[in-house]
């Protein structure tokens, strides 16, 4: 027990590590909660300071999620558990303990948890992303449609962890209540071009 006590607490520094705010200052760039979405994020970035800082910041993001999960389920921990690790990541990204609890909304950290679980799922978790934003324009659509689909997914592939990819997919889905109400409204920003919002 004393293990995953452990690991949830790293997982949640890790997640704390928020990649947009790391990045954003170490190459003096536009704070991605300052403009923009305001989310600190790997979209919010691309849209403010082009593809290098949106890569780097997606690629950083994914990490800290994997890497915790990744060692929790080398050392046998149980799904249920690997679930809580994996929530306790995004919840870092999403309130980090690091930059005043004002986060992102952990679809890279969740991407990142899911992939150190399975790659087969998690490759068909991406290439849905990717589908739905290449259609729709929308980071957010890719997230939403992704993460709707992920129960699914891991289902046909560790149906044991069916129940806690669906807790991390409400998790993130909540997460998207903002970006719901701006898609409905029509005043979702694309992923390309600069908007700012009020
Ligand atoms: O990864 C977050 C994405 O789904 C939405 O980001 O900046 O458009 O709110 P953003």
């Amino acid at each position: 027990l004393y293990s995953v006590l452990i690991m949830i607490a790293v997982a949640y520094l890790c997640g704390s590590l928020s990649g947009a705010m790391i990045i954003s200052r170490l190459m003096h760039l536009t704070n991605p909660t300052e403009h923009g979405s305001l989310n600190p994020g790997a979209t919010n970035m691309l849209r403010l300071n082009g593809a290098l800082p949106g890569v780097l910041v997606l690629l950083f993001d994914i990490l800290k999620g994997m890497l915790p999960v990744w060692f929790a389920y080398r050392l046998g921990i149980s799904p249920f558990f690997l679930g809580i690790i994996a929530i306790a990541a995004c919840l870092g990204h999403i309130y980090p303990c690091f930059f005043h609890f004002k986060g992102g909304k952990g679809v890279a950290t969740a991407l990142g948890t899911m992939a150190a679980i399975g790659w087969d799922f998690s490759a068909l978790f991406s290439v849905t992303w990717l589908l739905a934003v290449l259609i729709s324009g929308y980071s957010s659509v890719g997230a939403i449609v992704s993460f709707l689909l992920a129960p699914l997914y891991v289902w046909l592939f560790k149906p044991e962890l069916t129940m806690p990819v669906a807790m991390l997919s409400c998790l993130i889905l909540a997460r998207h209540s903002s970006n719901i109400q701006r898609l409905f409204k029509g005043e979702e920003p694309k992923v390309w071009r600069k908007k700012k919002i009020k």
